[in-house]
């Protein structure tokens, strides 16, 4: 065994689906996931049933989180048509706003864009608004970070002409950051027939789409302009994935580290450049907290092949099913405790903590 330590890793962007959708997971089984695959800390989307646009809306997702999630967590206010007014004074309470501008799942997506403007006008500045954004509205929520002068974050670019737009505006000095997602990183457009599905390609559906593997390399030639690597888990069961009309998205908590630290060893990026991405830069970029006491165990040594059957997500599906990789979560320690080692999930339900806690 050849141990390497890492700081706790931080996912800026799962879906957690409760309430609403805890079929395909929950405060419990989405936290239990993350641990497993080296996180310590998760930021939750707003994207649930209901949505969680308001006071009374985030109360609830917290309380569920307070009982059972076994890692450190923060919620995200969803950006609605009718919240512009009520939602600022639930920012101190949040990771952050979040803008669905382009086709996803669930109600939040928001077209006009005045209500755009008006969201950025009021949200207040040290509080980073997200933005699900492609393509053009990835320009225009660029413009709208530079007419208002804030902080935006750009949630899983993975086109070449987003990166390069990106690149631009960063050398400009303007207040943008993104991540990419581990599948538009390792993954393409060729591969959604490999994903299949017994209805054809509903394994593949995901948003931002699967794409070109000219773009997915213009991801890795500008890894520099990547702040931080997300994995967008989104979890949808396999009767849903390979149902009618499948819903987007693809779990990532459990793969996320192990194929990244493969890229490791194939020379496409550093140790350095992986731990900037998965914590450093996230603590940065949402305001949390140093942990000196939490940090991972990694057996560097160990291959072995992705496969759902061994995984806790409820979804029961990956995208990386057969993969072999290179790199194991042996331990993970939150704040001076075991919570997870050797395969067992050591850390009580309700455990985890609110890291926006007031
Ligand atoms: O593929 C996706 N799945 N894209 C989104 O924008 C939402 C997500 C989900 O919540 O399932
Ligand atoms: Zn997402």
């Amino acid at each position: 065994m050849t141990l390497m330590i890492l700081p706790g890793l931080i996912d800026i962007h799962v879906h957690m689906r409760e309430p609403g959708g805890t079929h395909k997971e929950d405060w419990d089984s989405g936290t239990i996931a993350a641990l497993a695959g080296g996180f310590t800390t998760v930021l939750a989307m707003p994207n649930t049933r209901p949505p969680i646009v308001d006071a009374a809306t985030l109360a609830a997702s917290l309380d569920a989180a307070r009982t059972k999630a076994r890692c450190d967590y923060g919620q995200y206010l969803g950006a609605g048509p009718d919240n512009v007014e009520t939602a600022p004074a639930l920012a101190p309470r949040v990771s952050g706003l979040k803008m669905y501008l382009d086709q996803t799942y669930g109600p939040l997506r928001l077209d006009e864009m005045t209500l755009w403007m008006e969201h950025f006008a009021a949200w207040p500045k040290r509080s980073p608004i997200v933005a699900h954004a492609e393509s053009r509205t990835l320009a225009a929520v660029i413009l709208l970070a530079a007419l208002y002068d804030r902080p935006v974050h750009l949630a899983h670019v993975s086109l070449r002409e987003e990166i390069l737009l990106i690149r631009a505006a960063k050398e400009r000095g303007l207040k943008v950051t993104c991540e990419v997602a581990p599948h538009h990183l390792f993954l393409s457009d060729a591969d959604i027939p490999v994903l299949g599905g017994s209805r054809g390609s509903g394994r593949g559906e995901v948003r931002p789409r699967l794409a070109t593997a000219a773009d997915r390399q213009a991801l890795w030639d500008n890894l520099a302009v990547i702040d931080c690597f997300a994995t967008d888990h989104a979890p949808h069961t396999v009767a849903e994935k390979d149902g009618e009309n499948p819903p987007p998205g693809f779990p990532g908590l459990e793969t996320a580290l192990p194929v990244l630290l493969t890229a490791v060893d194939d020379g496409r990026l550093t140790m350095d450049d992986l731990v900037a991405r998965m914590a450093t830069n996230p603590r940065r970029i949402f305001g949390l907290p140093e942990q000196p006491d939490t940090w991972i165990e990694v057996d560097r040594a160990a291959t072995w092949d992705i496969h759902a059957a061994a995984m806790h997500s409820r979804c029961g599906w990956t995208p990386f099913e057969g993969w072999r990789v290179r790199g194991r979560v042996q331990r993970v320690v939150l704040r001076g405790q075991d919570a997870y080692r050797d395969g067992q999930v050591l850390a009580a339900p309700g455990s985890g903590r609110n890291l926006y806690a007031e």
